[in-house]
């Protein structure tokens, strides 16, 4: 008997994860992807961000200067560059491993933020 109510739950679930769409999928991967959120550091709709504020000497005239570090804007980019920027992270930003499928939702989603393409 209980084993039904199990099997009649979980398959509820299963049912009931059909209903979020694309686009909450795509949210739900920009900001939480299986490891530090990308709106943590590139904002909440992929405008860049500064992430933080520092000062650093300068070596020549001893001045201290004030730096940025700061997450470049990504919703207006091309999916090339998209992609070579989530793959091929350098300095700062931590890797990932998503598969191509999610980073092309995760594209699909930033470039709807971008507010400059009409
Ligand atoms: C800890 C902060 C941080 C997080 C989290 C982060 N990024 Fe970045 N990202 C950066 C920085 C800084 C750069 C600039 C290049 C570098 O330092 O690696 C960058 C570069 C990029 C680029 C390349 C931009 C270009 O103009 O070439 C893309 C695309 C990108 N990030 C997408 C993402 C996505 C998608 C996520 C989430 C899966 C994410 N980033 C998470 C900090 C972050």
């Amino acid at each position: 008997m209980k084993i039904w109510l199990i099997s009649a739950l979980l398959y509820g679930a299963a049912f009931a994860s059909d209903f979020i769409t694309k686009n909450e999928y795509a949210k739900m991967l920009y900001q939480n992807p299986r490891g530090i959120g990308c709106d943590k550091c590139h904002g909440s709709g992929g405008e860049g961000s500064v992430i933080a504020k520092y000062k650093e000497e300068n070596k020549k005239t001893k001045v201290k200067e004030e730096k940025e570090l700061v997450a470049p804007r990504i919703n207006n980019l091309d999916l090339e560059t998209f992609k070579k920027g989530v793959l091929g992270a350098r300095s700062m930003m931590p890797s990932y491993f998503l598969t191509d499928e999610e980073i092309n939702l995760l594209y699909e989603y930033v470039i709807n933020f971008n507010k400059d393409k009409k």
